[in-house]
């Protein structure tokens, strides 16, 4: 049977006191509703209808790669209402898996349970016992344990109340059925709200059989409502994707301090420090070291890279057996082969540097390609911006930089050239040969060191 999913999106999410729709507030530096939609989608539906409601062009911007029906629902009247506008879009012969844009930690293998534990015709509900069941709709079952009803907190009596089997929001149903039920709800309830729970008494009814499953963890089904429900989901996020990568192999020296905000890979033997955090796509090859610390974003890092504390390296590929920092800035379209050595407040920007080299103290590279084997001395500066454009510093293989270097660019130093420490390089220096800049060095003989006035 074909799978249609819809994913209730259009609250407005007041408790978050944010300008920002409530289903763009990120987890992990993703949106909450891109978490669901990307879970979603890994089910391989027919069809993703996402109800939105205030702040829809925002939230259809923020959203990437997703290729979803977007429904508006412009007053909020209720679950049972938001589904209802994805009713016309919906075909007889598929089943519907109804989502939230708010509860953005379900996984797939709950879903899959769910969609598995009712055949094509009934009614699957996903469910849990809670401890406090306070707010949520109410599970109704019969001395036989068959689902009756589901009764919302608000309408509930006092023996209800004492149910501590909750509605989960999350279920799967035959469309046919569906559209049938929508039609007949009704809004004379103590919210003046249109239930989507109320189809569960018509299923009943209907003599369609209504089964239950469970999330595989409580957290999957967490609602977020406000920054603290927030921070809980992020927290778990981080601790399940932190557990993931341990148990590939890579040693945390504390999972409770790392973040992924987005999609990492490591080989063999990786072990990182406290507090890092990696952005975006990040390869780590075997045997990288990772200082605390660390910030990583979009980047690769080849095999036995070490990176000491306080880097910060972003849209870059290091090659393998590098050692950078502490303190080092590797900015993007940086390329550093083999072997290379970045030390303490380097910033390095747009360059490409051979194997073996070494820049390791204090010195800004940028726009420039540094050939192998190339010592470039402290304090060394590329002057790569002249006020309106950008140019290019080449340094060739082997070359010699003096420290308190300025490399004014466009400018070419040799294979093999030395440049004297303090020079200021506006021409070409050739290779092989010695360039300096620089004022002689002159001794006034006698001269005398003021000494203090002490009339006054
Ligand atoms: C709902 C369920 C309740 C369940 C609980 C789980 C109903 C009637 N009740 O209650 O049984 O225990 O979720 O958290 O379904 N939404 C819309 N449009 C609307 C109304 C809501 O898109 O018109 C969206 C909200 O943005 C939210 C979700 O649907 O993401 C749930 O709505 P909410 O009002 O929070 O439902 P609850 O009262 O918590
Ligand atoms: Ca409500």
């Amino acid at each position: 049977m074909k799978l249609s999913i819809v994913i209730l999106a259009a609250g407005k999410g007041t408790r978050m006191r944010s300008e920002l729709p409530k289903v763009l507030h990120p987890v992990a530096g993703r949106p909450m509703l891109q978490h669901v939609v990307d879970t979603a989608s890994a089910l391989s539906p027919h069809a993703i209808h996402i109800i939105y409601g205030h702040g829809g062009e925002q939230v259809k911007g923020a959203l990437t790669g997703v290729n979803a029906n977007w429904i508006e629902q412009a007053q909020q009247l209720g679950t049972g209402h938001a589904v209802q506008q994805a009713s016309p879009q919906l075909s007889d012969d598929e089943r519907v898996l109804v989502l939230y844009g708010d509860v953005p930690l379900i996984r797939q293998p709950t879903l899959k349970a769910l969609l598995e534990c009712a055949d094509g015709d009934g009614l699957a509900l996903l469910t849990v016992a809670l401890d406090d069941p306070h707010g949520y709709g109410r599970i109704v079952r019969d001395a036989d344990g068959a689902v009756r009803a589901i009764v919302e907190q608000k309408d509930a009596d006092a023996e209800q109340l004492t149910i501590r089997e909750i509605n989960t929001g999350i279920m799967a149903l035959p469309a046919k059925h569906l559209k049938r039920w929508l039609q007949r709800l009704e809004n004379n309830n103590a919210q003046g709200e249109y239930y989507l729970t109320d189809i569960i008494a018509m299923a009943v009814a209907d003599r369609v059989d209504v089964h239950t499953a469970t999330p595989q963890r409580m957290v999957e089904i967490m609602g977020v409502n406000d920054k603290v429900q927030l921070s809980f989901a992020e927290r778990e996020y981080q601790k399940e994707q932190a557990e993931q990568l341990m148990r590939a192999g890579v040693t945390l020296a504390d999972p409770a301090r790392f973040d992924v905000r987005g999609e990492v890979t490591a080989g063999a033997d990786v072990s990182i420090d406290i507090n890092v955090l990696l952005l975006g796509k990040v390869e780590l090859g075997d045997g990288v070291r990772i200082g605390p610390n660390v910030v990583i974003s979009n980047s690769r890092i080849d095999d036995d890279v070490e990176i000491l504390a306080n880097c910060v390296i972003e849209d870059a590929h290091i090659g393998a057996h590098c050692r950078i920092g502490p303190f080092a800035r590797i900015r993007p379209e940086t390329e550093l082969a083999e072997h290379v050595h970045v030390g303490n407040f380097v910033e390095i920007k747009k360059s490409q540097v051979g194997g073996g080299s070494k820049i390791n103290h204090l010195s800004y590279i940028g726009d420039s390609d540094v050939g192998r084997n190339v010592n470039i001395g402290a304090g060394t500066i590329t002057c790569n911006y002249d006020g309106a454009n950008k140019h290019r510093t080449v340094i060739e293989d082997g070359a010699f930089i003096g420290s308190d270097t300025q490399l004014v660019a466009p400018v070419t130093v040799g294979a093999g050239a030395t440049i004297g420490a303090g020079s200021t390089i506006t021409q070409d220096a050739p290779a092989g040969e010695l360039s300096f800049s620089r004022a002689k060095q002159i001794t006034i003989e006698g001269w005398t060191r003021p000494t203090k006035d002490t009339k006054k």
